[in-house]
């Protein structure tokens, strides 16, 4: 499908901005400043998701000022009537960055009357940018992805992640990852939500999910996975943006991924 004028000034714009901002977390990645806890102590923020947020935010409102943003660590900056909102995570894989390892990312998505249109994410230290535009495919450094073609749950790396603060998920997320013993090759928690979706959309891994997530956590990734040709849904809910869970996987392994997480 031809893309619209519209989403190719989103796309470079955003390109542009992720770029950017990645970089200036990677800089910051030795020189932390402070870092301090949210709604609780496994919870964190630094000073350099505030800054990246707000260099986002900033040049968002500048260049588009009537659509609105929507940003982790700030909230959401204006509400406006034209059903476009970014929706922005400064740095996904706080953690991560906050011990100095390495796997981290921008995310920055454009979500217009609910449904993500353009998204984009960016690993500085991989110096891998991921895109995607609704109908148009998903790419990485401007090469096209895929979701891989496995189709044996035993061949299968998946991928989770969790919330040490969210404590009431506490037994799903043990439940889950104990019964996949024995049944694929291997699980990761790598801790960053945003790349987990971005790899399986390069198929480097086969499958992703998660519980308790929220829209900043899936807004773009969501979008590039099934661009690549990820079947994306929601576990026990419909899959939304602004719902809590996500699995993301090809569309040979949703079912038998779905039957072991359901239990
Ligand atoms: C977190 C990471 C992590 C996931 C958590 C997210 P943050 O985001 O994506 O992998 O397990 O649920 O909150 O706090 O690093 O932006
Ligand atoms: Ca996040
Ligand atoms: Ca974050």
């Amino acid at each position: 499908m031809k893309m619209e004028s519209a989403d190719l000034l989103v796309l470079n714009f955003a390109r542009g901005l992720a770029r950017e901002v990645g970089l200036l977390a990677k800089k910051r990645i030795g020189n932390l400043g402070w870092t301090h806890t949210k709604s609780g102590f496994y919870d964190i923020v630094t000073d350099a998701d505030l800054e990246v947020e707000k260099v986002v935010k900033s040049e968002i409102s500048n260049v588009f000022p009537g659509d609105s943003i929507l940003g982790e660590e700030t909230g959401e900056t204006k509400t406006s009537s034209n059903g476009r909102v970014w929706i922005v995570d400064p740095i996904d894989g706080t953690t991560n960055f906050s011990k100095g390892i390495p796997h981290f990312c921008v995310s920055i998505g454009l979500v217009v009357d609910g449904t993500p249109r353009v998204g984009v994410v960016y690993d500085p230290y991989m110096d891998e940018l991921y895109e995607a535009v609704k109908d148009n495919g998903a790419f990485m450094n401007g090469e096209p992805i895929n979701v891989s073609k496995t189709s044996e749950l035993k061949e299968a790396v998946l991928n989770t992640g969790y919330q040490y603060s969210a404590a009431e998920y506490r037994d799903i997320v043990l439940k889950n990852y104990v019964a996949f013993f024995g049944k694929v090759r291997a699980i990761r928690v790598f801790g960053s939500a945003v790349l987990d979706q971005c790899y399986v959309a390069n198929g480097r891994i086969d499958g992703f999910w998660e519980y308790n997530l929220k829209p900043w956590d899936v807004a773009a990734g969501s979008l590039i996975a099934k661009e690549a040709g990820a079947t994306v849904v929601g576990i026990g809910e419909d899959f939304s943006v602004y719902g809590k869970t996500i699995l993301v996987t090809n569309s040979s392994l949703v079912d038998k991924v779905l039957e072991i997480i359901n239990r």
